[in-house]
C-alpha cells in the first residue's frame, strides 16, 4: 500500500497547503484519483455557503467499502484490518483480517437485506464497542443504507428523539455492553426508546452479555440466527451498492446551543477523501503500523479514526471495549504493549485522569514500540501535555493535537507527526484544504498574528457537513449565518507570533465535558423536566479531570424532603432524559437567577460564580434584581 498522497517533509507540506488554496479543484482531483470510483465526477466542486450547498465529486460513483475492503484483499487480504481488544483483559482478543472482514460484512450486509434494509433507508445502531459494530456500519455503507451510529451512553429518550428525527425503521444493538466493572443493558434502554417509536419495524440484536432480554415477535431477531439464514442460502457475495458521491454516508448527532441535538450529515465521496487524508497525513500511517484510538464508535473520532480512514488506508485498526481504568490504570499501557502499538490516539481526559494515578502503571510496560501520540476533543494543559510527551511517548514520540468537529468529519488544524513542528496546547497549523480565519464579533477579519477571535473556515473542504438531517435550514442557521460566507466553528481561538492556532474552547453554550459535547439547553430541558423545578441555568466551570464541569443553578418549589435528595433527584432525572455523561457535577439552589429587563438570563455572571470569581463580576447595573446575584454568591459551591 503507498499513499501517493502523504506529505514527507516540511516544504512538501508548504507547497501542499499553498496548492490546496490556490488550486483546490486540481488538489483534491489528484487525491480522490488515488481512490476506487466506479464513474469519475464531472465536477470537482461546486458550493456556496449561502444556502448553504457544497458539491464535492459530483456525479462520481463509489461505494466506500469497496474503498475500504474490496480493493486491499489482494494485497492486504491476511493482514489484521481491525484487532479486537476485550474490556476484560482475561478473555481472548480478535483479529479480523481484510478477507475476514470483508467477509463479515458482505454477510451482515445480506441479512439487513433479508430483513427488509433498502438503499436510502436509515438504520439506527446502538451498539457497545465490539468488531459486529463497525461491521454493522460498512455492511449499511455497502448497501447504500445511511447509519446513525448513538453511544452507548444515551438514554432510552435520547435515543427516542434520534429515531424520530432520522425516521430510522432500523435498529441494531446488542442484549448489553461491558464498559469496565459494569453490564450495560442496552436492548432494554432500546426497548424503552421502542414504546413511542413505533414506526420502528426490525431490531438486530447481537449477542455480547447475554442478560436476559424481551424479544417480541416480529421486530427483533438474533444477529447470529440471521447469519445462519445468509449462510444457509449459500451465496455468501454482495456487491457494493453504486452510490452518488454526494448521497449521504452517515447521520451522526451532536449537541448546539439549542436543546435539540443536530444530525449532521456527512456524504460518502468528500468524507471518504477527507478522512483518509487526513489520517494518512496527521499521524503519518506507515503501512503495517498498529494504530490504537481509544475513542468510541459513537463518537465521530471513532468514525473517522477507527473505522473509515484506517480502513481506508488498508491499516490495523485497533479497537478496545473497556476504559482506561479498569481492571486498573495501566490498561491503555497494557494494551500498546500487548500488541505493540504504533500511533496512539486519545482525549486529554483520559492522559488527565490517568496522571493522578502516578507513574507505576505506565513505567511498568514496555512502550517502545509506541512512535505517535495524538489528542483530540479538547484543548490540552500544559501539564498534560508533558505527562504524555514525557512518559508516554519517553520524549521519542511527537504529540498531534488535532482539532475538529463533528461537523468537519476530520481532522482540521493540527501539526503532522514529525513532518510539521508541535508546540504544546496549540493544534498550530491547518492541514491542506483548511482556510481558516479569525473574526471579531461584528464578523471583520482579523488580520495579522499574535490576534485572537473566533475561528471560522472561508472555503469548503472535502469533509464538510452538508446539513443537519431534515431541517436544512437549521444547518444554515447554526453554521453559515453568524458570519458572511463563512463556516462558524463556534470555538474561540488565538494565533501566535508563528501563525500557530490555539483553540481556547467553545464560545457558544456548548460545554465540553470529558471531550464529550453537551449543550448547556440540553441539559436545562432535563433538569426542568424534574417535578420540583421550577427553572435553571447550567454553566460550564473548569474542572481537573473532565476540562470542563456541569455547574447548574436550579430554582425548586418548597423540596418536600431534604435538598440532597432533590438533588439527587435532579441528577437522575437528567440520566434518563439525556444519559450519564450529562449529570451535574454541582447543583446549587437558587431563589432567582439573574436577569435582564427582557428576561435574557446573564450567563456570564453565572459563569464567573461557578468559576469561584466572586469580585470581578462585570456590570449587574441592567438587572432586573442585582440582590439576587449576592444571594447566588454567598451560596456559591
Ligand atoms: O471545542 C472544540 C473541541 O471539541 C469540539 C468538537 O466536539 P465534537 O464535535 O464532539 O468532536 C470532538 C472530536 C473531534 C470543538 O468545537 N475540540 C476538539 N478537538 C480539540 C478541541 N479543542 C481544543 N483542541 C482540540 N484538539
Amino acid at each position: 500500500m503507498s499513499y501517493p498522497y502523504q506529505i514527507k517533509t516540511l516544504e512538501q507540506y508548504h507547497q501542499a497547503y499553498k496548492e490546496s488554496i490556490e488550486q483546490p479543484e486540481k488538489f483534491w482531483a489528484d487525491v480522490a484519483s488515488s481512490f476506487q470510483w466506479k464513474k469519475k465526477w464531472h465536477n470537482v466542486l461546486d458550493w456556496n455557503f449561502k444556502e448553504p450547498d457544497v458539491k464535492w465529486f459530483e456525479g462520481g460513483k463509489l461505494n466506500i467499502t469497496e474503498n475500504c475492503l474490496d480493493r486491499h484483499i489482494d494485497e492486504l487480504g491476511d493482514k489484521p484490518a481491525i484487532i479486537w481488544e476485550p474490556n476484560d483483559p482475561e478473555e481472548h482478543h480478535r483479529v479480523l483480517t481484510y478477507k475476514n472482514l470483508l467477509f463479515k460484512v458482505k454477510q451482515f450486509a445480506n441479512v439487513l437485506k433479508n430483513n427488509g434494509v433498502k438503499k436510502g433507508d436509515r438504520v439506527c445502531i446502538y451498539m457497545g464497542m465490539i468488531p459486529e459494530l463497525p461491521i454493522a456500519v460498512l455492511a449499511c455503507a455497502r448497501i447504500g443504507a445511511i447509519h446513525s451510529v448513538i453511544f452507548g451512553g444515551f438514554s432510552s429518550q435520547s435515543i427516542a428523539d434520534r429515531l424520530h428525527d432520522a425516521q430510522a425503521e432500523y435498529i441494531i444493538t446488542c442484549d448489553g455492553a461491558y464498559r469496565g466493572a459494569k453490564d450495560i443493558p442496552l436492548k432494554s434502554v432500546i426497548d424503552d426508546a421502542l414504546i413511542a417509536c413505533r414506526f420502528v419495524k426490525r431490531v438486530i440484536v447481537c449477542t455480547r452479555t447475554r442478560v436476559p432480554v424481551s424479544m417480541i415477535k416480529g421486530r427483533d431477531v438474533w444477529w447470529e440466527d440471521e447469519i445462519k439464514k445468509v449462510e444457509t442460502q449459500g451465496n455468501p457475495d454482495c456487491p457494493a451498492e453504486e452510490m452518488d458521491a454526494e448521497d449521504m454516508l452517515f447521520i451522526l448527532y451532536t449537541s448546539g446551543s439549542t436543546g435539540k441535538p443536530k444530525g449532521v450529515v456527512h456524504t460518502i465521496g468528500g468524507y471518504m477523501v477527507w478522512s483518509a487524508y487526513t489520517f494518512v497525513n496527521i499521524f503519518q500511517y506507515q503501512p503495517g503500523q498498529i494504530h490504537f484510538c481509544t475513542a468510541d464508535i459513537g463518537w465521530i473520532t471513532g468514525h473517522s479514526y477507527i473505522v473509515y480512514g484506517p480502513l481506508l488506508a488498508g491499516a490495523t485498526s485497533l479497537m478496545f471495549e473497556g476504559v482506561p481504568t479498569w481492571p486498573d490504570a495501566g490498561r491503555f499501557w497494557d494494551i500498546v504493549d500487548k500488541h505493540s502499538v504504533n500511533i496512539l490516539y486519545t482525549a486529554p481526559t483520559a492522559i488527565r485522569s490517568l496522571m493522578s494515578f502516578g507513574l507505576e502503571y505506565v513505567n511498568s510496560k514496555n512502550l517502545s514500540s509506541l512512535s505517535v501520540l495524538g489528542t483530540v476533543g479538547e484543548p490540552i494543559n500544559e501539564e498534560a501535555w508533558q505527562w504524555y510527551y514525557k512518559h508516554v511517548g519517553k520524549e521519542r514520540c511527537p504529540i498531534v493535537d488535532t482539532w475538529w468537529q463533528t461537523e468537519t468529519g476530520g481532522v482540521m488544524i493540527s501539526n503532522m507527526a514529525n513532518i510539521t513542528p508541535q508546540k504544546p496546547t496549540f493544534a498550530t497549523l491547518p492541514v491542506p484544504g483548511v482556510n481558516p480565519c479569525l473574526v471579531d464579533e461584528n464578523g471583520t477579519e482579523i488580520h495579522g498574528n499574535e490576534v485572537s477571535g473566533n475561528l471560522c473556515i472561508k472555503t469548503p473542504w472535502p469533509g464538510i457537513l452538508r446539513t443537519t438531517y431534515g431541517d436544512h435550514e437549521r444547518c444554515r442557521l447554526n453554521y453559515f449565518s453568524a458570519y458572511n460566507n463563512m463556516y462558524f466553528t463556534g470555538d474561540g481561538c488565538l494565533r501566535d507570533v508563528n501563525g500557530n492556532y490555539r483553540i481556547t474552547g467553545r464560545v457558544d453554550d456548548v460545554l465540553n465535558v470529558s471531550g464529550h459535547r453537551i449543550g448547556t439547553a440540553e441539559v436545562e430541558n432535563a433538569i426542568n423536566m424534574h417535578s420540583g423545578v421550577v427553572e435553571s441555568a447550567v454553566v460550564g466551570f473548569p474542572h481537573d479531570v473532565k476540562g470542563q464541569g456541569i455547574y447548574a443553578y436550579v430554582i425548586s418549589e418548597g423540596h418536600h424532603e431534604d435538598a440532597e435528595l432533590t438533588r439527587l433527584d435532579i441528577i437522575q432525572t437528567v440520566s434518563r432524559i439525556i444519559g450519564p455523561i450529562a449529570k451535574p457535577d454541582k447543583i446549587q439552589f437558587v431563589s432567582g437567577l439573574p436577569k435582564t429587563r427582557s428576561g435574557k438570563i446573564m450567563r456570564r455572571i453565572l459563569r464567573k460564580i461557578a468559576e469561584g470569581e466572586t469580585s470581578n463580576l462585570g456590570d449587574t447595573s441592567t438587572l432586573l434584581d442585582p440582590g439576587v446575584v449576592e444571594e447566588i454568591k454567598s451560596g456559591a459551591l
